[in-house]
């Protein structure tokens, strides 16, 4: 094919969230661990996670959030050409959760695929996503985040069992009308020698399911949190400074910065290293801890609401998770 087509730009111009009604607070968590309420505040900012109903998985949650970004915008589920759902708790392995989302909400003319990045998901979600729009071949693309964390964390171990919550988000792409909107830049990486600091051992092809994979708790998520913790603060601060300086902008320029929430000390850190002030960083981590591909749209929707995206500003986001994985792009919000 020798066709060239025009470039675009993607823009996001709709966002819709769900995380289940069930809370699990630090007060409960002190009945269930050795730890306290005052730890887990002051080592991760944590107070509430939402933790989906025994009846609810991945893909109840990625409808919700389907439906509730299509209503925004006023589309019918036939209108979408792609869904990307990014996750490392899909409903099971195959078929894929989009497949289960794309049937469940009726878009009949949609293909789509699972995107497994962990806590980095989403970013490179709407990255990917933004492609397929800027390269002329699909006008509509639904990115999904959803995770049923609860599922994978292990409530014995008090090192983990405290971060992480379940949740979803959604955001449209439809091509930008203007280069005042729309996706500006964007940085991934990926340094796969950290991905023995956090990983599920078992499940895969490498470790099947067995008696003894169930017997050593082999089917949760295992983290050194302190080698976690460095990379993310490190990385954080240096993909965001790059990302700005190679499109000629500074922290200023940023009007809402938008970070995977993983523990709020990170958040706190990576934002001082970048010298920007905390009214511009969305922290939302206390009531729903790290749901992992659902952060980035749940501090989004949070953005909104405090009026801090409106059309032309800046937004910066920003995640750094199991992979290790490492995303950040800059958004000129579209509506
Ligand atoms: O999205 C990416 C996913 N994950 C992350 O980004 C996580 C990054 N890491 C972190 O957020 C932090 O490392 C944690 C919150 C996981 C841990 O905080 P920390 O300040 O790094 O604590 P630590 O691992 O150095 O542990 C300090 C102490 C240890 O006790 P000893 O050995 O000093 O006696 C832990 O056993 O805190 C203990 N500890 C707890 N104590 C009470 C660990 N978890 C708990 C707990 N309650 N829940």
């Amino acid at each position: 094919m020798n066709q060239t087509r025009p470039v675009r730009r993607a823009k996001i111009s709709a966002l819709g969230c769900y995380v289940p009604p069930r809370l699990l607070t630090n007060e409960d968590l002190e009945k269930m661990v050795d730890t306290s309420s005052q730890w887990i505040l002051e080592r991760t900012g944590i107070h509430t996670r939402h933790i989906a109903g025994a009846d609810q998985a991945t893909s109840d949650m990625a409808v919700e959030a389907a439906r509730a970004t299509l209503a925004e915008r006023g589309l019918d589920a036939a209108q979408v050409q792609a869904i990307l759902v990014c996750t490392v708790t899909p409903d099971m392995f195959f078929p894929s959760t989009a497949c289960l989302v794309q049937d469940r909400i009726g878009a009949k003319k949609a293909w789509g695929f699972d995107l497994v990045a962990a806590c980095s998901g989403f970013v490179y979600g709407l990255t990917a996503g933004a492609q397929m729009v800027a390269a002329g071949v699909h006008d509509r693309v639904l990115v999904i985040g959803a995770d049923t964390m609860s599922r994978i964390i292990d409530y014995t171990d008090r090192a983990t069992c405290v971060l992480f919550g379940d949740g979803a988000g959604a955001m449209l792409l439809e091509p930008a009308e203007s280069d005042g909107e729309g996706l500006v830049d964007f940085i991934h990486e990926v340094d796969g020698s950290g991905g023995q600091y956090l990983y599920m051992p078992a499940g895969g092809s490498r470790c099947p399911a067995s008696h003894e994979t169930v017997d050593q708790r082999q089917h949760f998520v295992h983290q050194d949190g302190q080698q976690v913790f460095k990379f993310a603060v490190r990385k954080m601060h240096e993909v965001c400074k790059e990302l700005l300086e190679r499109n000629g902008l500074s922290i200023r320029d940023v009007d809402v910065m938008l970070p995977h929430q993983a523990n709020r000390r990170i958040i706190t850190a990576a934002s001082e290293r970048l010298g920007i002030p905390c009214d511009r960083v969305i922290i939302n981590i206390d009531r729903f801890g790290n749901t992992t591909a659902a952060t980035i749209p749940l501090a989004a929707q949070d953005a909104r609401e405090k009026g801090l995206l409106k059309p032309g500003k800046l937004a910066l986001i920003v995640a750094v998770g199991a992979g290790y994985t490492v995303g950040a792009s800059l958004w000129r919000w579209a509506y």
